[in-house]
């Protein structure tokens, strides 16, 4: 059955939705809490050891009920059965969205034409598994008997940034084998990532689910190449394995049968961390974490699955961000975890969100003609803070943004925690409540500053307040945790897809540049090929190939 196909802007919801905005779009949320000293509780979702408070944000209760009723509008239970159970709503790729199959427990049952996939699922979590501990306790050993120390990633987008968000995220959870990632096509990444290697030790994990991408090809075969500068062909079966769908390329490549980790044409790359794609995470933190990640994830998808949408974290997350999307007409949404493990979430998130949702044609294939897909960016608290947080303060934008936050260190130093802690809640505190000119003048009086620097700097002092934050709140950042949170984005994703009637599960605008640049490559490697071109890509191209071939 093909998923809902029903325009938003057409359901009742989204006409009350309008009126309710113009309502209250210039209402200040201090005076909500002011009115209604239940706000905050009423607007907090506790479940196991998350704690999501969206009080802060430019909304009502009025506001919840309706974005709700759109949520029901526009299918959101029909289509969220479809999604579990297997159906095939990537209708453009003609493909089963099962990822959350990956993190099932063993007893599930899920089936593709028929099949049941749960089987297979176990097969290849069980090869992951003694794998990684023949690697960790050194059973496998390089072609010269010596023991792994280090893996490298090998892959790109789905096949790289999982991955290495996830392993950076864990580091407190490592064991000795270092890891390293490499993605971009831009030699310097592989160049300095050899430099770190010793061949005799390193284990190599393409990572490609198409094994056809130009990045991760042009880097699997330069490490070949460094790696048989000294070492012979039979090592190479010692040092390489591959994750891929494709067996036959893989095989093409030179990886043994025997070091190949299936994964299935329904898994879309940007959540693949789950799969064998997430080889290098079990690697690097022991295959228990990878899975209690996994279990993480699972147990966010049971609470997405049966939880009241009132109740709901990837619903109400995603129903707030559509709030702000398409009535405040917002372009930006910020995420901000005050946590330095998290360093590369955001970056993650980029592709999860953009890829999916960065779509402006609807399910029937007609232009739409209201905003999707958000532009999703940020860093980690507080380094945020000495950064952009002046434009989200003071700036002339509406930038709503999610504060994640791990109320217990890993590190046990209380006096790093408690001022990290204090920043986290404080600037919520600030946004929400900014600061009046009469703050600002009493401020300055208490100082003792004139009454003419007075004048002149208290409008440059005035901080507006009244900017929307989200804050999750996480008693620690666990391996289970972690797959909570991860999975939480990817149901929001789906929730928005839903609501803007969009196919979230393609991304056919990378293509097209991908097509033009082997082309232009061609043109490169080959001077009596010529193609058309802009004029102005002709000249770079022409002023390209006279300074850089001398
Ligand atoms: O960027 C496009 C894309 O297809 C992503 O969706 C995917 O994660 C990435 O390229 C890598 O693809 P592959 O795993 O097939 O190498």
């Amino acid at each position: 059955m093909a998923l809902p196909n029903i325009n938003p802007t057409t359901t009742k919801a989204w006409k009350k939705l309008e009126s309710h905005f113009e309502a209250i779009k210039n209402h200040q949320v201090k005076s909500f809490f002011e009115d209604d000293s239940n706000r905050a509780k009423d607007l907090t979702i506790k479940w196991e050891d998350f704690y999501v408070d969206y009080s802060k944000n430019r909304i009502t209760g009025e506001t919840v009920k309706l974005l709700l009723e759109l949520a029901d509008e526009v299918g959101l239970k029909t289509a969220m059965s479809q999604y579990f159970g297997g159906e095939v709503i990537n209708a453009t790729e003609g493909r089963e969205v099962l990822h959350t199959a990956l993190r099932n427990p063993k007893t599930a049952q899920v089936l593709v034409d028929g099949k049941d996939v749960m089987p297979e699922i176990y097969e290849v979590k069980d090869q992951i598994k003694t794998f990684s501990k023949k690697v960790i306790n050194g059973e496998i050993k390089g072609y010269t008997g010596k023991s792994i120390t280090d893996v490298v990633n090998i892959g790109i987008g789905g096949s790289d940034l999982g991955p290495a968000m996830v392993v950076e995220a864990l580091t407190y959870y490592k064991n000795q084998l270092q890891t390293h990632f490499v993605s971009n096509v831009d030699g310097d990444h592989v160049n300095e990532v050899i430099k770190l290697l010793d061949p005799e030790t390193t284990l190599f994990v393409i990572v490609s689910k198409t094994f056809t991408t130009q990045e991760t090809l042009s880097n699997a075969n330069t490490i070949k190449a460094w790696f048989l500068e000294s070492a012979n062909e039979e090592a190479v079966s010692k040092h390489f394995v591959a994750v891929s769908t494709n067996i036959e390329n893989v095989k093409a490549f030179g990886i043994d049968e025997n070091n190949i980790f299936p994964m299935w044409n329904w898994v879309g790359g940007r959540f693949s961390l789950w799969s064998a794609v997430g080889l290098s995470i079990s690697l690097a933190v022991g295959f228990d974490n990878f899975d209690k990640l996994l279990l993480g994830a699972h147990k966010m998808d049971e609470h997405f699955k049966n939880e009241s949408f009132d109740k709901n974290i990837p619903v109400i997350s995603a129903m707030l961000s559509v709030w702000y999307n398409n009535f405040f007409k917002v372009e930006t949404e910020a995420v901000i975890p005050y946590s330095q493990y998290l360093n590369q979430f955001a970056t993650y998130l980029q592709q999860g969100i953009m890829e999916s949702n960065g779509k402006s044609v609807d399910r029937n294939g007609d232009k739409i003609e209201y905003q999707t897909g958000t532009i999703i960016w940020g860093e980690p608290g507080t380094n945020a803070q000495h950064a952009f947080f002046q434009l989200i303060h003071q700036g002339t934008k509406l930038i709503p943004a999610e504060f994640i936050g791990f109320a217990n260190s890993l590190h046990g130093n209380q006096d790093h925690q408690d001022k990290l802690m204090s920043n986290f809640f404080a600037q919520t505190e600030a946004l929400l409540n900014g600061k009046s000119k009469e703050a600002v003048i009493a401020e300055f009086k208490a100082h003792g500053v004139s009454e003419e620097i007075r004048k002149q700097l208290t409008p440059f002092k005035v901080f507006e307040g009244n900017k929307p934050t989200t804050t999750i709140l996480i008693d620690k950042l666990s391996p289970e945790s972690l797959g909570k949170l991860i999975a939480m984005y990817e149901h929001k994703i789906f929730v928005q897809g839903i609501v803007w009637n969009i196919y979230s599960y393609d991304q056919f605008g990378v293509e097209l540049g991908k097509q033009l640049a082997s082309s232009i490559l061609n043109e490169i490697n080959d001077d009596s090929i010529k193609t058309v071109h802009d004029a102005s890509t002709a000249n770079l191209l022409s002023y390209y190939k006279d300074i850089a071939q001398q």
